[in-house]
């Protein structure tokens, strides 16, 4: 479904697809009828990119983690209606790294993302010699890992209860590359896979079910300084992650994670493996929302013990080419940031004063926000100087987990969760997990106007729909 070099002009249009055997789901894509193609650019070169609208709403294609300036990147100021086009001008100066697209409008991201506005981009950089697997549809995959919801007759549906507007939707169906569990034959050798949860809300901690080791490469800007061994690698929400598997001994695996469905701060960090019915009703740490403290509600919320199946490898010959063992280190791209020159602080808030107009929300129609404010279209929460080196304080109320997600640059996490951590074994993000207090180093360098800002916002596309975003200008 995701081919490499499939075109520069993309139409963003409706299709169907049938994901479960039997019933069609409507479905969007650009230039597909579900996710849009493989995007894959060179560092050094211009991209010159169509998008057409032939949807009945306005959409956006956002560059996720891409270092475009802001009349490039997307964003919801950068919106085409339909039967528009948007032909951005790229000029590729980005590390080599599995980023993200997708579209970006305000209080839509979420639905449009969950129908399939969403795809895969893979910068290469020829001035560095690849010494990973990185032949392509050979011993480079990429997977594409979402979570859909469907109805009994099969159609896939995207409707918030109580406890999707609250942690994000989490759907109990898990599609790769837009299939429901697939089965990929990978050769008997070292396998390079270019994972990127496109969820809108699920946290995935993969594994493979014998529990064997793999080695990270690469996180979410590029790769890492060396690979990284581990037997499970935990992606929020957009955050991408290359890893190396090792299939030689031939036998056929599966990919599962838990099925973490928790969004508060029972999840990894600070109560470990929490997989109990233990209930997040204590009125102290949801505020004062009683309705919230409800215990019958909130005790739908454990991770069951059930793995939840990702996909499967079936293991062939091995192929004639391709590295066979991992380097020690590698290329990666490492400018130091030096001292931060200034210090800004940011609060994810479940509640602002703020109220929704329109029905999205239902309820009591309650913003999400950051620093108090829900997000507002035309107001710049900051103002940021080119170049400089800063420190993101960010922090999240009511010990609620969300992530942290910037535009324009990459940047290095230095805390996370109230403990220092190595910024190196992490590498360059674009997006962090938050739920303590964590402090992130960045500096941009593309420009960003205040016609067309940078955002900055929780990645779960629920919270991040009803306005816990901000947006800056870099000048
Ligand atoms: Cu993945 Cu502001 O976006
Ligand atoms: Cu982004
Ligand atoms: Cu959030």
């Amino acid at each position: 479904d995701i081919a490499p070099g499939a075109g520069n002009a993309l139409d963003a249009r409706r299709g169907t697809r049938d994901f479960i055997a039997g019933a069609a789901s409507e479905t969007w894509g650009y230039s597909q009828e579900y996710l849009g193609p493989l995007l894959r650019f060179r560092r050094g070169r211009i991209a010159n990119i169509s998008v057409t609208n032939r949807l009945d709403e306005p959409i956006t294609a956002h560059w996720h983690g891409m270092h475009v300036p802001g009349y490039l990147d997307g964003g919801p100021q950068l919106a085409f209606g339909p039967g528009e086009t948007w032909a951005p001008e790229l000029p590729i100066d980005h590390p080599a790294a599995t980023l993200f697209y997708h579209s970006h409008i305000h209080g839509r991201t979420g639905p449009q993302v969950y129908r399939g506005l969403a795809g895969m981009i893979i910068i290469d950089d020829p001035g560095i010699k690849d010494p990973l697997p990185h032949d392509y549809g050979v011993n480079d995959f990429p997977l594409i890992v979402q979570d859909r919801r469907f109805d009994r007759s099969g159609r896939m549906i995207y409707g918030l209860g109580m406890m999707d507007r609250m942690h994000g939707f989490r759907g109990d169906q898990i599609l790769v590359n837009g299939v429901v569990r697939p089965k990929l034959t990978v050769p008997a050798g070292l396998v390079r896979l270019r994972i990127l949860n496109a969820s809108n809300a699920r946290v995935y901690d993969f594994r493979f079910t014998d529990g064997r080791q793999f080695h990270q490469v690469a996180s979410d800007g590029g790769l890492l300084d060396r690979p990284l061994a581990m037997a499970s690698l935990q992606l929020d929400g957009a955050e991408r992650a290359e890893i190396v598997v090792d299939f030689s001994d031939r036998s056929p695996v599966s990919l599962v994670s838990r099925d973490i469905r928790m969004g508060g701060m029972m999840n990894g960090g600070m109560m470990g493996d929490w997989g109990g019915s233990m209930m997040m009703g204590d009125r102290g740490m949801m505020g004062d929302r009683g309705r919230m403290g409800d215990r019958g509600m909130m005790g739908m919320g454990g991770n069951s013990g059930t793995p939840l199946e990702i996909m499967s490898f079936d293991v062939g010959e091995a192929s004639p080419a391709g590295p066979t063992r991992l380097p020690t280190s590698l290329p990666s791209d490492a400018p130091a940031l030096g001292d931060p020159v200034r210090r800004r602080d940011f609060t994810l808030n479940m509640h602002t004063r703020g109220m929704m107009r329109g029905g999205m929300m239902g309820g009591d129609g309650q913003m999400m926000g950051i620093n108090g404010e829900p997000y507002v279209m035309d107001r710049i929460d900051e103002t940021i100087r080119a170049g400089e080196t800063e420190l993101w304080r960010i922090n999240t109320d009511m010990m609620m987990r969300h992530t942290f997600h910037v535009h324009g640059t990459s940047f290095r996490v230095v805390r996370q969760n109230g403990r220092p951590v190595d910024s190196a074994r992490i590498g360059w993000k674009d997006v962090v997990r938050v739920q303590g207090p964590t402090e992130i180093l960045l500096r941009f360098d593309k420009l960003a106007s205040e016609e067309t800002p940078f955002m900055y916002h929780c990645h779960i596309l629920e919270h991040e729909d009803v306005g816990m975003m901000g947006q800056f200008t870099v000048t």
